[in-house]
């Protein structure tokens, strides 16, 4: 009987480790794509770890009441300006200069981009 039990504990600990691994890799390509998504879309706007014409991206997240909100004003960020106070105070800190909508842009993509940037060096 204690055989069994062993056998079993051995199994789940098999299993996972393999789906660690899978994620580290989900993550990792999650993070690629998010540096070509960043250099395509944003680096004339945006640098990952210093303020330029928008604001550093590093800890952004951070920086938001969420993540739903934060990615909604990726795809349209004039649509949030007019309902969010925290939207408003940056575009007004921006000098008003609106950043583009990406309406295009997946929550996988964003995801990538703030991930490429909070792991910039
Ligand atoms: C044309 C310039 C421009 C481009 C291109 C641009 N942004 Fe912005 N971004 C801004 C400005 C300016 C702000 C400050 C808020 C405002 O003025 O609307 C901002 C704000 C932000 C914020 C909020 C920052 C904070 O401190 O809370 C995020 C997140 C963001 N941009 C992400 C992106 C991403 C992701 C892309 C590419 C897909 C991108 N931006 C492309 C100009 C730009």
């Amino acid at each position: 009987m204690k055989n069994i039990f062993f056998l079993i504990s051995i199994f789940f600990i098999g299993c996972n480790s393999s789906t660690e691994n899978n994620v580290k890799e989900h993550i990792s390509k999650v993070n690629n794509n998010g540096e070509v998504v960043f250099k395509a879309n944003c680096a004339t706007c945006h640098k990952p770890a210093e303020n330029y014409v928008g604001p550093a991206l590093q800890g952004v997240l951070k920086r938001w009441e969420s993540k739903e909100l934060l990615y909604a004003f990726v795809k349209n960020s004039q649509e949030v300006i007019g309902r969010n106070a925290y939207a408003k105070k940056l575009f007004e800190e921006y000098k008003q200069s609106p950043m583009l909508p990406y309406p295009n842009l997946s929550d996988e993509d964003i995801e990538g981009v703030l991930n490429y940037c909070d792991t910039y060096k």
